[in-house]
Formats: C-alpha cells, structure tokens, sequence
C-alpha cells in the first residue's frame, strides 16, 4: 500500500532525453531551443549578480513584471511569472480543474498537459490535429461538455508547428464563455500571433510564454502567465513567493534591455534557414506539417537511418510519432551555418540509402 494517492503512484515522470546533449559537442536540434548563446549583456548581469553576494537573500523581483508586461504591450496586472510556463500550465491547470472534469487536449501536442492533466485525475479528450487542415476547431467545438473545464490550445503546436487562427481561438473562447483556455504562445516570437491584445474583453483566455525558447534562458527557467488582473490574481493564490529563481530575474531583466540578440536570431531563422530547409524537404519530396515556428516535423521514408547519421556526426534531433504511429524527426532550425551542415548530413544520410 503506498503512502500517496494511487493514481500518482501508477503515473510515469515525463523524461525527455536530456542527459549527455552538449551544446559543445553537438548540434542541438532535438528540443526547438536557441542554438546560439545568450548575448553578453546577459552573461555579465549574472556575473555581477553573483559578484555582489546577494545569493544568501531570497529573491525579490523589482520592476521585472512590469518590463515583461511592457515587452508584450499589457499592463502589468495582467502578467505573472514563473518558473518557466511549465508551471504556469501547472498552475492554470490545478486552478481551473478538479477531480474527473473533462479537458481538452488536441494532440498530438506537448507532454506537460497530460502530465498534469493526470496529477488532478482529469478525463482527457483528444482531438486530432492534422497535417492538411491544422486545427481542429469544429471537434474541439463539438467536444465540449458540461463537464470541460479547460481547453488547451498551443500556439504555434509542438510538435507539429501548426499555427491556430485567431478567428478560431476567439469563436472557441466565446462559445465556452465559463471554461478556462488555455492558449500556450511557448514560440511567440517567432510565429508573432498572440491573443494577448484581447484577455480583457475574453476573461476565460490564459496564455502562458517563456524565456525559454528564442531568449535562450531555458536552464534559468522564466515564464509568464497573461490574463484578466482578477485571474492573475487568484493564480498568484497558487504560485510561492519565491517559486521564480533570483537568477533568472537577473538574466530575462538585463535581456529585455538589449532585446536585439532575440530579433536577430529570430529573423535567421524564419527568414533564411527555415525557408531554405523547407525547400530542400520539397525537392526531396519528404512531408512535413507546415510549421510557425524555429522547427519542422518531418516524415522521411527512413527516420532512423537519417537520425543515426546525424547523431554519429553530433547533430541531435527528435524522433516523434504522429497519431498514426507514423515515425517523423522533429528539427529544430539554427542559424543559416548550422542549417547548411543539417541539410549537408541529411543528404548523406539519403545518399547511403540510395533514396536521395
Ligand atoms: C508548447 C510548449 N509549451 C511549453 C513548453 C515549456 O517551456 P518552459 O521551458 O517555459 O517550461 C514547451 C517546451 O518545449 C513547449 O514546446
């Protein structure tokens, strides 16, 4: 008999493969992060932060809210940060949903929903998104029950990169006026569609954001929530005072005052080595789901061969089933340099198999 409750004890951890990835050894393409680092600026903020002897006190976060709050054009009641969006999504989650309530969850999509869609016991039903006609609005719409308590839309979706319309995401947040949705805008900056102009007018809109991506601060973990100021602050109810780290206030604060490291890079990315990998894939005549954001998942004829290839020359990417138990590689795009040497080893990986 165990000590906690027996539907967490029959759970498995979310593991993604993380150990031995080293950003000095290997390409990273396997977790849609910034293949680059973070700019000097940031470095040296968390230098001198450490200089000053300060990690004896616990953290305290100044006018960082209000900077964030400002980056996405709000007001600062509307936000709250976190520890990365993981635990915003957690958060959302535990706030808006009890015991045996139904959510939503188009897949398939990211794996920290279902995770802590089974830590509260929910029922979880699944929609399929699909590689021709994204989102599926019209069975999300028909799925809702007096029993769904929350919907979960990412924006752009991973693994699958699709890009939801506004227009569907505005008639799903009207037409389910008392449940909570969720809309994960994780890749924001690079897809630069968002719903945050709205969440006065939509109170049941929760969108959740990182620093994790395109700023490059995944280890220091910063997100944030933005919503309607009364459902900041019921969340603010759930999240720990301290539960943001005082080195990430430091890093995402001095990054927010020179932001153009992140355009930058963004613009490399969907601009010069997102279009040239996409037209390399069409040559090849490999499918891949049309993607908003910085990767693509794709569904060559031999994935194993081509990820084994690319692995044996220290590029790593992800291998990730579709609904029908299809394999694809999900590829994160680097700069321009390093998608040259992705579309260089994926072609000899062709070339062994004869299929190139
Ligand atoms: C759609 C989506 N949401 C959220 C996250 C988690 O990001 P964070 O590092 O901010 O917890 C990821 C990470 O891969 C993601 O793909």
């Amino acid at each position: 008999m165990s000590i906690f409750k027996s539907h967490i004890t029959r759970m498995s951890a979310y593991t993604p493969p993380l150990e031995g990835r080293d950003p000095h050894h290997h390409l990273l393409l396997d977790f849609n992060e910034r293949t680059l680092p973070v700019s000097e600026h940031v470095k040296q903020a968390l230098i001198n932060y450490i200089n000053d002897d300060r990690l004896q006190v616990y953290p305290s976060y100044g006018d960082l809210t209000r900077k964030i709050a400002d980056y996405a054009g709000i007001n600062e009641t509307q936000v709250m940060i976190t520890n990365g969006s993981d635990q915003g999504i957690d958060i959302i989650i535990r706030a808006a949903c009890t015991e045996d309530d139904e959510i939503i969850i188009p897949g398939p999509t990211f794996a920290m929903y279902h995770q802590c869609a089974n830590i509260e016991k929910l029922n979880i039903v699944e929609p399929d998104y699909t590689r021709e006609t994204g989102f599926p609005v019209n069975t999300v719409l028909a799925a809702i029950t007096p029993k769904t308590r929350l919907i979960v839309i990412a924006n752009p979706n991973n693994p699958s990169g699709t890009q939801i319309n506004r227009e569907d995401i505005l008639t799903i947040a009207r037409s389910a006026p008392d449940i909570a949705l969720l809309v994960d805008e994780c890749y924001f900056e690079y897809s630069q569609a968002t719903v945050a102009d709205v969440v006065m007018e939509y109170p049941n809109i929760l969108i959740t954001r990182t620093f994790s991506k395109t700023w490059g601060l995944p280890s220091i973990r910063l997100g944030y929530v933005i919503s309607h100021p009364d459902n900041i602050s019921a969340l603010l109810n759930i999240r720990g005072p301290y539960d943001v780290n005082q080195f990430a206030a430091v890093a995402i604060s001095a990054a927010l005052d020179h932001p153009e490291y992140t355009h930058q890079y963004v613009r490399e990315v969907m601009e010069e080595s997102k279009p040239l990998f996409e037209q390399f894939l069409d040559q090849l005549a490999i499918p891949f789901w049309p993607s908003a954001a910085n990767f693509i998942w794709a569904f060559p004829d031999n994935p194993d061969v081509i990820e084994q290839h690319l692995r044996s020359h220290g590029i790593l990417v992800r291998p990730k089933s579709d609904q029908a138990g299809r394999k694809g590689l999900r590829i994160t795009l680097g700069d321009i340099a390093q998608t040259r040497q992705l579309i260089h080893r994926v072609q000899e990986a062709l070339s062994t198999t004869g299929d190139a």
